[in-house]
């Protein structure tokens, strides 16, 4: 892997420091946030779990950026103890910025549909893609981890809001990340002045975006349908930065959309000739004008 990056001298986010959940590979978007954030000057602990530590190239990141790698499962509470705890250490107190990033589902992973799924599945879908996310700010609530003004952002998506085929229970997932995120906000907000918010990202091929059904299909639609385009991974880290710098110090408890507008449209033009496209390209046509003739069927 060709690595191309500088470390500014004044960056936006000079000083400050940061734990990292989630990068697995570079197409991880925690991956390119961690970059981003050491870019702008930010120190790191980065961490995954143990699983993901064997399987992806984490090592490779901390190299690049010089931080150090606590495995936590994102499930077990006394490692996410463990890693806060250790994480202060290194940093020497307390620290600015959580990024959030981690998602799984069973069901969506062994293609179990919505309406025949495993509730074993299901618990293990809202444990580690949203219930790790109030022990992430459970924990770090109890050790008083962050600084004042300090600021914490999770990854979500607008199947939190509407239905998406494929996307199956990590639907709710996210709308319970982005309750606990309004939950916490209020807490965290009144209490230490730390910011919560989620960022609702645009389909980014990943290795947990592609376990989607029909990740392809989706990415395409969603491409034609946002004015702006799919926001990818990097430009999502760009927006993770600003809300982990002192620019945004009063945006809280807010779900933010990051997908270059998909979220506030209906039909698009590209999405729309391309839908009419495939009735033209149906060999059925002449079948289809057939029997709106005889049955006088609306055109
Ligand atoms: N890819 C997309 O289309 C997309 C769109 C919107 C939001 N998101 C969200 O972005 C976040 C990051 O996903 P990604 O697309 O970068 O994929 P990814 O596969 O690179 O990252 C998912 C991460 O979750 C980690 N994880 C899974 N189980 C864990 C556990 N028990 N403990 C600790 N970590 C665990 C994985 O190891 C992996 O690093 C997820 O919350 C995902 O739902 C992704």
């Amino acid at each position: 892997m060709i690595i191309n990056t500088i470390r500014m001298k004044e960056g936006l986010l000079k000083g400050k420091k940061g734990i990292i959940f989630g990068a697995l590979n570079e197409k991880s978007i925690a991956w390119n946030v961690a970059l981003k954030a050491w870019e702008q000057g930010a120190e790191l602990v980065l961490t995954n779990s143990p699983v993901a530590m064997r399987l992806g190239t984490i090592s490779e990141l901390a190299k690049i950026t010089g931080s150090q790698v606590i495995p936590a499962d994102a499930t077990k509470m006394d490692e996410i103890e463990n890693l806060i705890a250790e994480s202060m250490k290194i940093f020497g107190g307390k620290f600015d910025f959580m990024l959030h990033s981690i998602g799984m589902s069973p069901n969506v992973r062994k293609d179990i549909p919505y309406e025949q799924t495993s509730y074993d599945n299901m618990l293990k879908t809202f444990d580690i893609s949203a219930l790790s996310f109030h022990r992430v700010l459970q924990t770090a609530y109890k050790l008083d981890a962050l600084k004042e003004w300090g600021s914490v952002v999770a990854l979500s998506y607008v199947a939190a809001q509407r239905t998406l085929t494929g996307y199956n229970d990590m639907g709710d997932a996210k709308a319970l990340l982005e309750s606990i995120a309004r939950s916490f906000g209020y807490i965290y907000g009144r209490d230490r002045r730390v910011r919560i918010n989620t960022v609702s990202q645009s389909p980014t091929p990943t290795t947990a975006g592609s376990g989607v059904h029909g990740m392809d299909s989706l990415l395409d639609f969603s491409e034609r349908m946002s004015p702006l385009g799919n926001a990818t991974a990097a430009e999502c880290a760009d927006y993770c930065v600003a809300l982990f710098s002192d620019l945004t110090r009063k945006v809280t408890m807010q779900n933010l959309y990051h997908d270059g507008g998909f979220s506030s449209m209906g039909m698009s033009l590209r999405a729309i000739e391309q839908y009419q496209k495939s009735f033209e390209e149906c060999d059925c046509a002449d079948e289809v004008k057939k029997i709106q003739k005889q049955t006088k069927l609306p055109k």
